[in-house]
């Protein structure tokens, strides 16, 4: 039998929704976009799309074929799997930004939200899921602390190699393993994530023998969810990696159109581009189900470190970029919904919502003699979830805030592919709006190598003494 991904109607059932209609002025006015202003860039359009075709074709977005040409890597991955996954009940990844955030969002998008409290029984026999990305002490020192060290797969993930939070955290855990189980022992509870040939995990693992899968050369880390980066450790808690690169085809073809209103990317970074340019510089995003929570967090890093840039492609100082801000609804309604309603209109607000949640709750049919509590009684809270959605959209409409909803039918590997694909698409054509280069991290690059100076590594010598000269804090100003 086919799988489900394979059957058209049933992909066409599971398609995402972008609905705009609030950010437009004909419905929240004044603050809003209007269709003039859209028609007034279609030559910028027009070169934003041509760019993405042809960097495309000229392999400068590898990350757009991810969902056509793993077939070899998914088979590898989904072998390994099956040959590990019995003999460990934990599986840590040693990871930062691109090689944490997307495991993190997908595991806690498909799978339960307590997975890890589960019996092995119950998760489908497959180990438990960390991310050890931060380098605070307490926290890997307490993973420590819950994880059995004989049922733990640790699977190190850098692109670079050169990472020193994953690097660092890489050379504790080595070193523990090969205490406890000798080198040759260590090995087995050790998987490298890295590039091909560059950096330095590369040659370790090689020289170790430890098993490990590859990072495209030509996928940058907050692009490589769909690369073994993600599809790993997807696969490893037992999460259908097929249908997530199938729902991230079936995007790429939506977002193939050059009519500008039936694509949901170009769509996106339109909207974003001409708010960016009313001084809107802030993008929430407001997933209204707790599964879809951290995939906030994912967007977050996507959409600032790609486009918060100081210079655009032609060397002129710019300053762009929205500030993402992650909220979840309906919790934030009660904690930053005000600010949204009543502060300044210089935001997007984007909802994420969901029709059909995989569990149905019913509010019991009691105090119908309490007015203010009766009306509760009977109904769901999925219902109470839409409705609050809903609501919030309107007071944002009704208070000129700018907002647009994304709705998945419901949240499975395939809409999940999707959701990844569009905003990396939109990521993308926002980058070509801008004339920036979404691709690189300058800002992020200055900030390690002045950790790798203060921490003395040899060639950051130069880097040291600019530091050195950076003027002495005044008593004055610490309280
Ligand atoms: O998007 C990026 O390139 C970064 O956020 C990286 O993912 C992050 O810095 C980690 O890099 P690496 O995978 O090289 O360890």
């Amino acid at each position: 039998m086919a799988n489900r991904y394979e059957q058209q109607s049933w992909k066409d059932s599971m398609r995402l929704k972008l609905d705009f209609n609030n950010m437009m002025t004909e419905y929240v006015g004044e603050t809003g976009i209007s269709q003039s202003e859209i028609a007034t860039l279609e030559k910028q359009i027009e070169k934003a799309e041509k760019a993405m075709v042809e960097k495309r074709a000229n392999g400068k977005m590898d990350w757009r074929d991810l969902p056509y040409n793993q077939a070899d890597v998914v088979k590898d991955i989904i072998e390994y799997v099956d040959s590990v996954k019995d003999e460990f009940d934990s599986f840590v990844v040693l990871g930062i930004g691109g090689s944490a955030l997307g495991p993190i969002a997908v595991q806690q998008a498909i799978n339960h939200p307590y997975y890890n409290e589960l019996s092995k029984e119950k998760r489908g026999g497959y180990p438990k899921l960390y991310v050890a990305d931060n380098v605070d002490p307490e926290k890997l020192v307490s993973l420590l602390d819950v994880i059995e060290l004989d049922k733990t797969l640790f699977n190190v993930i850098t692109k670079s190699g050169s990472t020193s939070e994953t690097m660092s955290q890489f050379m504790i855990i080595k070193e523990i393993l090969e205490e406890k189980y000798g080198v040759e022992g260590a090995k087995k509870h050790i998987v490298c994530t890295t590039d091909a040939e560059k950096g330095n995990l590369r040659p370790i693992a090689d020289e170790q023998g430890y098993k490990s899968f590859i990072i495209p050369a030509g996928v940058g880390g907050r692009f490589s969810e769909l690369t073994p980066v993600g599809l790993l450790p997807a696969a490893m808690c037992g999460i259908d990696i097929e249908e997530l690169l199938a729902g991230a085809a079936y995007m790429d073809e939506l977002c193939k159109t050059d009519n500008t209103f039936k694509n949901p990317a170009s769509m996106y970074a339109i909207l974003n581009y001409l708010a960016m340019k009313k001084g809107k510089n802030i993008s929430v995003i407001m997933p209204y189900a707790d599964s879809l929570k951290y995939i906030g967090d994912w967007y977050a890093q996507l959409w600032a470190e790609s486009l918060g840039k100081k210079f655009d492609n032609e060397g002129k100082v710019v300053n762009v970029g929205q500030t993402p801000v992650r909220a979840l609804g309906a919790t934030d309604q009660h904690s930053q919904v005000q600010l949204y309603a009543e502060g300044p209109k210089d935001k997007v607000v984007v909802f994420v919502g969901v029709d059909n949640y995989k569990a149905s709750l019913e509010i019991p049919n009691i105090y119908s003699n309490i007015p203010s509590l009766g009306f509760l009684g009977g109904e769901t809270h999925n219902k109470l979830l839409k409705t609050e959605q809903m609501a919030t959209e309107y007071a944002l409409l009704k208070a000129g805030q700018t907002n647009m909803t994304l709705t998945l039918p419901e949240v499975n590997e395939f809409t999940l592919g999707q959701v990844l694909y569009l905003f990396e698409v939109a990521t993308g054509f926002a980058g070509e709006l801008l004339d920036i280069n979404a691709f690189d991290q300058p800002g992020v690059e200055e900030g390690k190598n002045a950790t790798y100076a203060m921490f003395g590594r040899p060639g950051y010598e130069e880097k040291k003494a600019e530091l050195d000269t950076r003027p002495a804090k005044n008593d004055k100003y610490i309280i």
